[in-house]
């Protein structure tokens, strides 16, 4: 795969989703609406890089393009919206089946919580790691990624978490690395030894802690298979102790952290600041006094309202608060198979702004640049601007708000990953 030497031309509506004058970190509050939009934009790219951006008719003047102007692929993007590629800066890719069984109990009435307390849930999904092969694994995380591109995603932060030994975390990881050297796009990976206490370790949860700490987090990061190292903190997972104990070892080690906090229970974010998280995710359950801290600082709230839709619940996190108190918030699908099978950032969009009353404007600086702080590479990512990587998606739709709109039908017609075109027609 090599990236082309690419020219967007006469786009009806480009998101530049460019710095405000005083760039200082991610975007809050009325900061999310502001888009940079330019009308007859034009975009060029040059070795899997953005080079220039502006308006078409500029582009067409100028002296270095004109001269080349045969040597480059363009492409004529009328009456079509470009974006910068979506961050999906949450997702559980490495997992074998689907969870039929959960859905049909929870459709019958049963919840997440009782489901994984009879043997469902997430413990169901391990047998079919344990036994799969790197390659089996590997074809999976590999089909969401190309799944998700078709989608408008470029970039993918992609959590071990289905295996919960340590052979089993490290062929994950493995097979996530094996799978993203074959995507055009980005992987960011994750461990997420600590996702739940598996059975064997039931009776002796301090002993699986300390086989994260111990064993699975210098590994991963000895043989460079993680970025980050993320915690299941609620009820039925792992308790506040743990995660600290977990963020530790991941600290000595030299990884980032990141955690599901607040998804089924309200959890303290307190003891948890020390560590610098990238990200609290879900956050379904936050007091007033830790959205008062969050607002401070530079780790992202990343919300997953696929997983309240799937789960069938009626409240949503409460994006409003959130965003209005000052909180930077991003959005992601959580894919995975217990609680959303869903690879569509358009579809996690749509849900912001129906079910969390995100509007249009802010639900795409959620799923770009602060999805790409949220995973701390927004000096790459996350905005169409010279010097940033090449990752566009172009819509065949007229605004931008007709992303979030046209649910359940995919409007994507072109992803470009690091200079690589991708199409889905
Ligand atoms: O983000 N909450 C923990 N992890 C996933 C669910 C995993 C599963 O049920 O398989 C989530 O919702
Ligand atoms: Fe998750």
């Amino acid at each position: 795969m090599k990236s082309r030497s690419l020219l967007l031309t006469n786009i009806g509506q480009l998101l530049t989703l460019r710095a405000p004058a005083i760039e200082s970190g991610p975007r809050r509050g009325a900061q999310l609406k502001e888009l940079g939009i330019i009308r007859d934009g034009s975009v060029l790219c040059l070795g899997g890089k953005i080079v220039s951006v502006g308006l078409t008719k500029d582009a067409l003047r100028d002296p270095w393009i004109k001269k080349r102007r045969k040597q480059l692929d363009e492409i004529d993007c009328s009456g079509k919206v470009v974006i910068p590629g979506f961050v999906d800066s949450h997702t559980h890719p490495a997992f074998v089946a689907p969870r039929l069984v959960d859905f049909e109990k929870r459709i019958e009435g049963a919840t997440y919580e009782q489901i994984a307390a009879a043997g469902g849930g997430i413990r169901s999904s391990l047998e079919g790691v344990r036994t799969a092969t790197k390659a089996e694994l590997q074809a999976r995380v590999l089909d969401a990624l190309r799944d998700m591109a078709v989608h408008g995603t470029t970039t993918v932060e992609a959590k071990s978490g289905y295996g919960l030994t340590l052979e089993s975390e490290l062929k994950s990881l493995e097979a996530i690395r094996e799978a993203a050297s074959r995507w055009p796009g980005s992987v960011v990976p994750t461990l997420l030894g600590a996702h739940v206490v598996p059975k064997e370790f039931q009776q002796c949860s301090q002993k699986y802690v300390e086989m994260v700490c111990n064993q699975m987090i210098p590994q991963a990061a000895r043989r460079n298979l993680a970025e980050f190292v993320d915690v299941f903190c609620d009820q039925g997972a792992f308790t506040p102790e743990d995660t600290e104990q977990i963020f530790d070892s991941a600290q000595k080690h030299g990884l980032k952290v990141r955690a599901h906090m607040g998804q089924l229970s309200p959890t303290a974010l307190a003891p948890f600041f020390r560590f610098r998280p990238a990200s609290f995710d879900h956050m379904d359950h936050v007091s007033d006094e830790d959205i008062r801290k969050l607002s401070r600082l530079d780790t992202i709230a990343t919300l997953v309202p696929g997983a309240n839709y799937f789960l069938g619940l009626k409240a949503y996190p409460d994006a409003r608060r959130l965003i209005d108190s000052g909180v930077a918030v991003a959005l992601a699908t959580d894919y995975n198979p217990g609680t959303s099978p869903m690879i569509s950032m358009p579809m996690a969009t749509s849900l912001a702004c129906t079910q969390m009353k995100m509007s249009p404007a802010e639900v795409i600086s959620a799923a770009t640049i602060n999805a790409a702080w949220a995973l701390q590479i927004a000096q790459r990512k996350g905005s169409i601007e010279p010097g940033k990587d090449a990752d566009l998606a172009v819509f065949d739709v007229q605004d931008y708000r007709e992303i979030s709109y046209w649910f359940g039908a995919n409007r994507c017609q072109i992803t470009v990953l690091q200079g690589i075109v991708g199409s889905s027609q």
